[in-house]
């Protein structure tokens, strides 16, 4: 039995120097997949709107997609640590939502914690949050939910005025209780700072090799979609090889070349006695038995 990941051994990460790998997750299949590589993390991102959704932006993605992706991922997941994403708009108006939603995600959507963005403009429904006894993770630099703030998905703390604030609010989140926090489109060095000062792990996506670990997309590390950034490394081109795939499929099946008598039921098939009648009928009996 492989040993669960959990917040105290994400913590003890850190101290022991082993980097900590995340990825993110959305449908059962691929958290399976994903549990049985061993990645210690699985973020339920409310990327998924982008990579399953089609959208454009995380801003639309609700709480009840949220649950439902979360619950999923959860029922794959024998080892990992899975985080949901808080979507926007869900941790915003009150504490009392937020610790509403947050319940919602760890009651219904199996997380073993959440992950929302901001720092000391959110602090305050943070706390409610680890209040109630759900571990959350930060995320810091560029936050997609802020994008209309930002003006398009830009790399952030790039003055050192930027990266005094990140470091101010990256502290105030440690303070407060959250786990780790996930670093996003800032450069190295804002990112290596933040690291050396907290005592918490910093996870980075684009923040490059100071943070105390990785996450990225899986959809994009895969090479199943068309998004291309600096920070994506593909480990695979799996949108060629299924494109390859397909066509072979649909080709075999104009030219008649599929299935041949290895995938067919090549079976005699024989007039059917009365004998054969009944007993067809006493094992369908038996097996509304067993219902
Ligand atoms: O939603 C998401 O996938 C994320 C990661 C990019 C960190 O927040």
């Amino acid at each position: 039995m492989k040993s669960k990941v959990t917040i105290p051994s994400i913590l003890n990460a850190k101290k022991e120097k082993r980097k900590i790998s995340m990825l993110t997750a959305y449908d059962y299949l691929m958290a399976k997949i994903l549990d049985e590589a061993e990645i210690d993390i699985l973020l339920v991102g409310d990327s998924v709107g982008f990579v399953h959704m089609g959208l454009q932006s995380t801003i639309p993605v609700t709480m009840d997609q949220m649950v439902y992706h979360s619950s999923i991922v959860a029922r794959a997941t024998e080892r990992a640590l899975v985080i949901t994403d808080m979507p926007f708009g869900s941790y915003t108006v009150s504490k009392e939502e937020a610790v509403k939603n947050a319940i919602r995600l760890v009651k219904d959507g199996g997380a073993h914690g959440v992950k929302l963005e901001g720092g000391k403009r959110v602090l305050d429904k943070i706390k409610a949050i680890i209040d109630a006894e759900i571990p959350v993770m930060g995320h810091l630099g560029l936050t997609p939910q802020s994008e209309h703030k930002f003006g398009g998905f830009k790399v952030q703390a790039k003055s050192e005025d930027a990266v005094e604030r990140l470091i101010s609010d990256a502290l105030a989140l440690e303070e407060v209780g959250v786990f780790s926090i996930v670093l996003e489109g800032i450069p190295i060095e804002a990112a290596r700072r933040v690291t050396e000062i907290l005592r918490i792990p910093t996870i980075g996506i684009g923040a490059g090799k100071y943070c105390d670990g990785q996450v990225l997309v899986t959809h994009d590390m895969l090479g199943l979609t068309d998004f291309t950034a600096k920070f994506v490394k593909e480990y695979s081109k799996l949108k060629s090889e299924i494109i390859s795939a397909a066509k072979l499929f649909s080709e075999e099946v104009k030219n008649n070349q599929f299935p041949t008598l290895e995938y067919s039921y090549d079976v005699d098939i024989k007039k059917e006695t009365k004998a054969d009648l009944i007993e067809n009928i006493s094992d369908e009996k038996k097996s509304f038995d067993k219902i």
